[in-house]
C-alpha cells in the first residue's frame, strides 16, 4: 500500500525539507500546486529529483480548485482563474511526474494529449465535502472505463454515511486502481487501513497545515498504524467512543500487535450510532473491539452473548467476534481489581466506602462484592445511591453522615466520580471527608494522575492507588482477549 505525502508546507523550500524528513515513511508525494509559492515547472522539477533521492517512486501532480478544499467557496465560477489553472498545470508536466489530477467535471483534452505524451497516468477526482455520494460506484466505474484512476474523497458525517460509504466500495471492488478515503472523523479508518475501501494509497502530510480532515503525519501513520506492513489480510481490531481520536489505545493495542508480530491492526471509530457501527464491522470483519463512551450501555443490545460481570453491570468494554456471534465481557472489572490483588489477597479489605453511583461505581461495586467486600455507597444524588446498594447487596449512606463517619471502619474508599478530572482538577467529591490514615485509597481518574482527593489521603498517611493502573491492566487483558480472538480467525 502506498502512503503519499501532500506536500503542504508554507514554504516551498520546507516542502522540499518535509520530503526529505519524512523519506522513510513514504512511497510517493502529490504537489499540490495550488499550495505552492512557485507554480512552475522548476518547482515541480525540484521536488521531483527531491523525491527521487527519497527513494519515492511516484509523484503526484495536482492543482486544486478552490471548490475542492475544505477552506475553499463552492461555487467559485471564475473562468480566467480556472484558465490560468490549466494552463499552469499543462506546463508544469514533465518526466518524472507519474500522475496528473484533473477534475471528474473538468474536460482538458490538451492536458490529456501532453500527459498521455509523457506517460503520465490521469486521476480524475471527486471531493465532496458535504457527504458521500450517492452515484459513487457509477462514477468509479466511468472513470476506469475512459482508463483514468478514480479518486473520490468525500465526508462522511455519521456511522450510517460511512457504511454506506465502505458498501459502495464493495459494489467496485474490481476496480483495482482507485483512491478513495473518508475525511474526518468518521471517515479516520479509511485514512489509517486504506485498503478496506479499496484504496491504491493513503495520504499523509507534514506539519502543522493538513491537506484534507483527518489527516496524520507519515511518522505517526507508520509507527502508531505501520501502514506499510498492512493490507487486506490484515485482521481488523478497534476502540468505537464518540468522541475517540483523543483514546492512545490505537498507542497500545498496535505495539502489542506488532511485538506479537501478528497482521493485525487497531484503528480508532468515531461512532454516532453502534447499530450503524455493527453493520459495519460484520461487513469489513472486525474481528474485537473496545468501547468507551457513550457506547459501553447501547452497545449491550447488540451482543449475541455476555460474561456475568457484563451482565450484572449492565455495561461492556470489550466485544469480540465468535464463530457464533459477537460476544461481550469487561475487562474493567479484572482492570479495577489488579492494583488492589495483593491487598485482597492478604485479606485487608473487608469494608469499602464507594463514592459515586454512576456506570463507573456500578462495576465497581459489582467487582469489590463478588470479592465478598462489604460496600457503603454514597452519592450526591441518594436515591442513586439507594437503588444501586439494593441491587448489588450493599449499604448507603448520606454524603454528610459519610463525612462526619470519616476514615472509621473503612480499609477502602473508592472515588468513582468524574469530580476532580481534567480539567476541572480541584474538585474534590468529600471535602470535608477525613483520612485515618490507615485506610488505602483509590481514585480511578487518570488524569490528573493523582486528584486533589488523592493528594489529600497521601497526606493523611494513606496508601493511594491511581486510575493509571487499572487502564494499564484493562487495557492489558483486553489485549489478551483480541490476541485469542487473533488466533481464532486466523
Ligand atoms: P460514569 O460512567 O463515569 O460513572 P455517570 O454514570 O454519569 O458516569 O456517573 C457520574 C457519577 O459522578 C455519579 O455518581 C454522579 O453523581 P449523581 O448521581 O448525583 O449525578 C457523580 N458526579 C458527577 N458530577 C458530580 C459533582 N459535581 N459532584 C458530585 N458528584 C458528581
Amino acid at each position: 500500500m502506498l502512503r503519499c505525502l501532500t506536500l503542504t508546507a508554507e514554504k516551498d523550500t520546507e516542502k522540499i525539507e518535509d520530503i526529505r524528513r519524512s523519506a522513510e515513511f513514504i512511497d510517493a508525494v502529490e504537489i499540490r500546486l495550488d499550495l505552492c509559492e512557485a507554480k512552475t515547472p522548476e518547482m515541480v522539477n525540484s521536488v521531483v529529483a527531491e523525491s527521487r533521492r527519497a527513494g519515492c517512486g511516484s509523484v503526484i501532480l495536482s492543482y486544486r480548485r478552490p471548490q475542492d478544499t475544505a477552506d475553499g467557496p463552492s461555487d467559485e465560477r471564475d473562468l480566467r482563474q480556472e484558465e490560468l489553472r490549466r494552463d499552469t498545470l499543462r506546463r508544469a508536466l514533465q518526466p518524472g511526474v507519474s500522475f496528473v489530477d484533473l477534475e471528474y467535471d473538468a474536460t482538458d483534452d490538451e492536458l490529456r494529449r501532453r500527459a498521455e505524451s509523457l506517460g503520465i497516468r490521469l486521476i480524475r477526482s471527486v471531493h465532496d465535502f458535504t457527504g458521500v455520494p450517492e452515484e459513487l460506484p457509477e462514477i468509479v466505474r466511468s472513470i476506469a472505463a475512459a482508463g483514468g484512476i478514480p479518486k473520490i474523497a468525500c465526508y462522511p458525517r455519521s456511522s450510517g454515511q460511512v457504511l454506506q460509504l465502505v458498501r459502495m466500495c464493495g459494489e467496485v471492488q474490481d476496480v483495482e486502481e482507485k483512491i478513495i478515503l473518508g475525511m474526518g472523523v468518521f471517515g479516520f479508518f479509511t485514512r489509517t487501513a486504506p485498503w478496506i475501501c479499496g484504496s491504491m494509497l493513503t495520504f499523509v502530510s507534514a506539519g502543522e497545515k493538513l491537506a484534507a480532515p483527518g489527516q496524520i503525519g507519515p511518522r505517526e501513520m507508520e509507527e502508531i498504524y505501520e501502514a506499510s506492513r498492512h493490507g487486506k489480510k490484515t485482521v481488523l481490531f478497534g476502540i468505537i467512543g464518540n468522541p475517540v481520536m483523543h483514546t492512545r489505545s490505537p498507542h497500545l493495542h498496535n505495539r502489542w500487535f506488532t511485538d506479537d508480530g501478528l497482521d493485525a491492526v487497531y484503528l480508532p471509530f468515531h461512532v454516532d450510532d453502534a447499530g450503524s457501527f455493527m453493520e459495519l464491522a460484520e461487513t469489513i470483519g472486525v474481528r474485537g473491539f473496545s468501547v468507551t463512551v457513550p457506547h459501553k450501555q447501547r452497545i449491550m443490545e447488540y451482543l449475541d452473548s455476555a460474561d456475568e460481570g457484563v451482565r450484572r453491570i449492565g455495561a461492556c468494554n470489550t466485544v469480540l467476534r465468535q464463530r457464533d456471534g459477537w460476544y461481550g465481557t469487561n475487562t474493567d472489572l479484572e482492570g479495577f481489581l489488579e492494583p488492589l490483588k495483593s491487598l485482597l489477597a492478604e485479606g485487608r479489605i473487608r469494608q469499602a466506602l464507594v463514592i459515586g453511583a454512576g456506570g463507573a461505581a456500578r462495576t465497581v461495586v459489582y467487582a469489590l462484592r463478588q470479592q465478598g467486600i462489604e460496600v457503603t455507597i454514597v452519592n450526591r444524588t441518594a436515591e442513586k445511591a439507594r437503588a444501586l446498594a439494593a441491587e448489588m447487596g450493599a449499604g448507603c449512606t448520606g454524603l454528610e453522615a459519610a463525612e462526619n463517619a470519616s476514615g472509621a471502619p473503612f480499609d477502602l474508599v473508592v472515588q468513582t466520580t468524574s469530580v476532580g478530572m481534567e480539567p476541572v482538577i480541584e474538585g474534590d467529591p468529600l471535602p470535608q471527608f477525613r483520612f485515618s490514615g490507615s485506610e488505602t485509597v483509590y481514585d480511578i481518574i487518570y488524569a490528573p494522575e493523582k486528584t486533589r482527593f488523592l493528594r489529600r489521603a497521601e497526606d493523611a498517611g494513606c496508601r493511594v492507588i491511581g486510575g493509571r493502573g487499572m487502564l494499564q491492566a484493562q487495557a492489558e487483558l483486553q489485549y489478551t482477549r483480541f490476541r485469542d480472538s487473533y488466533n481464532l480467525w486466523v
